[in-house]
Formats: C-alpha cells, structure tokens, sequence
C-alpha cells in the first residue's frame, strides 16, 4: 500500500540537528540507502509516476541526485545526464549561476547531452529555497529542452503546496499515492 511505503521512506531518514551549522536539521538520506526496501520503494513510486510519460532524459543534481537519478532513468528508459559542480565535467559545458545563503554558485552540463525537443525530469533529494533547482531549469530549457517536472525526495512540510519566488509549484507526496 502507498501509504505503507511512503511511511517505511520517511521513517527512514535520519535528521540530524545542527548540521553543517548550527540552526540546520540535516537530512540525511544515507541511513535511507541502507534499508533496501525503503530504497526500492523510493525508487518505484517515482518510476510509477513518471513512466509513460514520454521523458527522454533524468537530470540529476550533484549530488544526491546522482544517487536517485539513475535507477529512475533505467526504471523509465530514460538518458541520465548528470548536473555538476563547477570544473568537474570534462568536456564542454554550458552553466549557469545561482545565489547561495553567501554568495553564488554555478551549475554545469555537459553540450550535446540534451537537445532541443527533449523531455526532462530533473531529480535532487531536497528543496530548500529552490535556488539550485532553479538553475537545473534554466539550464535543461537554454538547451531547448522541455522540463516535465522536478522531483524531490524529501518533503518539508512547511513548504507544501506554495508557489517559489522562483516560480517553482510545490506539490506534496500525497499527489504520488
Ligand atoms: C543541497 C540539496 C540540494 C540543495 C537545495 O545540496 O541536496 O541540492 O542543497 O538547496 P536550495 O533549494 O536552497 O538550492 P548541497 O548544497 O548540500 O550540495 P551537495 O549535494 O553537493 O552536498
């Protein structure tokens, strides 16, 4: 049962206070991939969701979105392309910048790896304040593709269903069930 499943996922991660700074409640998704079945099931309701619907390519963020990303792509029959860090992909890239709590930082990919009339899910584990998915956005539409939906593991509750500065409209997992 869904309900089942989504509460084995949830109960599953492990929050940890106070971390990378004082004030955060981390989430920690690691204690997730160390029960299988809470993995598996991550895994099938997203692949549950999205197969059939035409998507030609996961984009995956670094970098726990290199975690959840592949399996979903295998589960849809979908491209990965992998989002990253500045400097680490070896080819050419296009980027784009976006605000940090201090600061910017940038996000890259790969050219060529998704093209005009590609269909995109985009995959991370958390939204914030939506910054990074934003410039996982921008970059997949510069490139002419269309962005289907992005997906997330971890729902806050306080952000449920509002709309982004960014424009972004978040949904809750109970639009998965
Ligand atoms: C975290 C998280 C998202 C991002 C969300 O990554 O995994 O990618 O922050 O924040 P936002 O919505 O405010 O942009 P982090 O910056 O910790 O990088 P990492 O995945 O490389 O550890």
């Amino acid at each position: 049962h869904a309900d089942d499943r989504l509460q084995r996922i949830s109960s599953s991660i492990r929050v940890i206070p106070n971390f990378p700074k004082p004030g955060i409640m981390f989430q920690d998704i690691t204690t997730l991939l160390l029960d299988h079945k809470a993995f598996r099931d991550t895994i099938d309701i997203l692949v549950e969701r999205y197969k059939d619907k035409n998507i030609t390519v996961v984009a995956g963020v670094e970098a726990r979105g290199f975690i959840f990303g592949p399996p979903i792509a295998l589960g849809i029959g979908a491209k990965f392309v992998p989002l990253r860090k500045p400097k680490k992909l070896p080819g050419e890239v296009i980027s784009e910048e976006y605000s940090l709590e201090y600061g910017t930082d940038r996000m890259e990919m790969h050219v060529g790896a998704v093209q005009p009339g590609d269909r995109a899910l985009v995959v991370d584990d958390l939204i914030a304040t939506g910054g990074t998915l934003c410039a996982a956005l921008k970059l997949l539409e510069r490139v002419g593709a269309e962005v289907f939906e992005c997906a997330c593991i971890i729902e806050l509750p306080e952000l449920k269903d509002i709309v982004l500065e960014s424009g972004i409209l978040l949904q809750g997992s109970s639009d998965l069930t």
